[in-house]
């Protein structure tokens, strides 16, 4: 078995899936090793959090660049760190159809809802609005549509009567801290398998 799968959180705000795909190791011996947290937000509560886990930092906003150029920037640290995989972990920007493509199949994202139902914002008020029995949380491999990718695991978290979207979005955080690491595990374990016996290949 090589080395651990190079991933590279990407984040604009509190950073709490940062927390719980860092934490990880503690619990299980995960594929993934986290080399770059990067963000458009320099002040994100993130980035602090990052540094508290002795994870290198990259930060730069977005501000006066058109949104090739800032994903060119974004791209070129990528590449400077080796990155394998970029986990989106509430990074609160479109990334542009050459950086996707770029990195097809290798971008992933946990979005709070049960895909496809509720892509975009404000999931919480529209799934309370509508009635449902069930809200949640997916991981999904990041395509040029917004929350599109296909899906590669969810949880369910019950609605309970006397829900508000806060409440609602509190235990559907909990659910996604619970599945973002376990979902970036698996998939680097599939990944780093197909690496390893490629090399292993007559011509890998
Ligand atoms: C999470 O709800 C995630 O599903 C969404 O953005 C939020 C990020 O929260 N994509 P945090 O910054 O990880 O605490």
């Amino acid at each position: 078995m090589t080395d651990k799968v190079r991933v590279a959180v990407l984040l604009s705000g509190r950073g709490s899936n940062l927390e719980a795909l860092a934490e990880y190791k503690r619990i299980a011996d995960p594929a993934y090793e986290i080399v770059l947290v990067g963000s458009n937000v320099p002040e994100a509560r993130g980035l602090v959090l990052a540094r508290r886990f002795g994870l290198p930092t990259w930060a730069e906003s977005h501000k006066d660049m058109d949104r090739a150029e800032f994903d060119e920037s974004v791209d070129k640290q990528m590449r400077s760190h080796q990155v394998e995989v970029i986990a989106l972990a509430g990074y609160m920007r479109l990334l542009s159809a050459d950086f996707v493509r770029a990195w097809e199949g290798r971008i992933l994202n946990i979005h709070p809802s049960l895909l496809p139902l509720y892509k975009g914002l404000d999931t919480h008020r529209r799934a309370l609005l509508a009635g449902d029995e069930y809200a949640g949380c997916s991981v999904h491999v990041v395509t040029e549509e917004l929350d599109d990718g296909p899906v590669l695991a969810q949880a369910r978290v019950r609605i309970e009567p006397r829900d508000d979207p806060e409440t609602l979005a509190a235990r559907v955080l909990e659910a996604e801290h619970q599945l973002y690491p376990r979902t970036l595990d698996d998939f680097c374990r599939a990944l780093r398998l197909a690496r390893d016996s490629s090399v292993g290949a007559p011509g890998g």
